[in-house]
């Protein structure tokens, strides 16, 4: 995704304050980066490009370094998540089992790609690498909860009793 593809999110007032506290805890510490963008996803639930241009100020780097950083770490996201984050995991053994499908299945009915969000910010939809389930193939992970052997046809009746 391209940086000017990414949306302008407006702060408010607390979550302002939530970062620059963030910030400042962590300033003038080798390897703050990451710790920072971790404590301002929890806070925000994402990172917006503004904010990171602010990290990087603040922490005295380069723009691209904390771009580099949040876009290499898959846990980390640009996009405002939906209330429920659907995360299908695309390693190989979940990919033989099914995993495409349940990814073209859940494209289809929620009409977003991976990395985007619904309109009403209900669904987000995450591709992963192998989450170490191997055994359970193919598995999907919305918010904390892991769905074991998903059937990809019947993919959207997990989907859909989210209440
Ligand atoms: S490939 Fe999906 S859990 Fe390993």
């Amino acid at each position: 995704m391209r940086i000017a593809d990414l949306p302008k999110y407006e702060l408010k007032p607390e979550e302002i304050k939530a970062v620059d506290q963030i910030i400042s805890k962590h300033k003038g510490k080798n390897g703050a980066v990451i710790p920072v963008l971790q404590q301002i996803q929890k806070r925000i639930g994402f990172i917006p490009i503004d904010v990171q241009k602010k990290v990087a100020v603040q922490l005295g780097i380069p723009d691209k370094n904390v771009y580099g950083v949040a876009t290499f770490y898959s846990f980390f996201s640009l996009m405002p998540r939906g209330k429920y984050n659907i995360q299908v995991c695309m390693g190989t053994a979940c990919f033989v089992k099914g995993g495409k499908k349940i990814v073209d299945n859940i494209q289809k009915e929620l009409g977003i790609k991976p990395g985007q969000t619904t309109n009403d910010r209900k669904y987000s939809l995450q591709v992963t690498r192998c989450v170490g389930a191997c055994g359970i193939a193919p598995v999907i992970i919305i918010n904390d909860t892991v769905y074991k052997k998903v059937n990809p046809l019947k993919v959207m009746d997990i989907v859909c009793s989210l209440e």
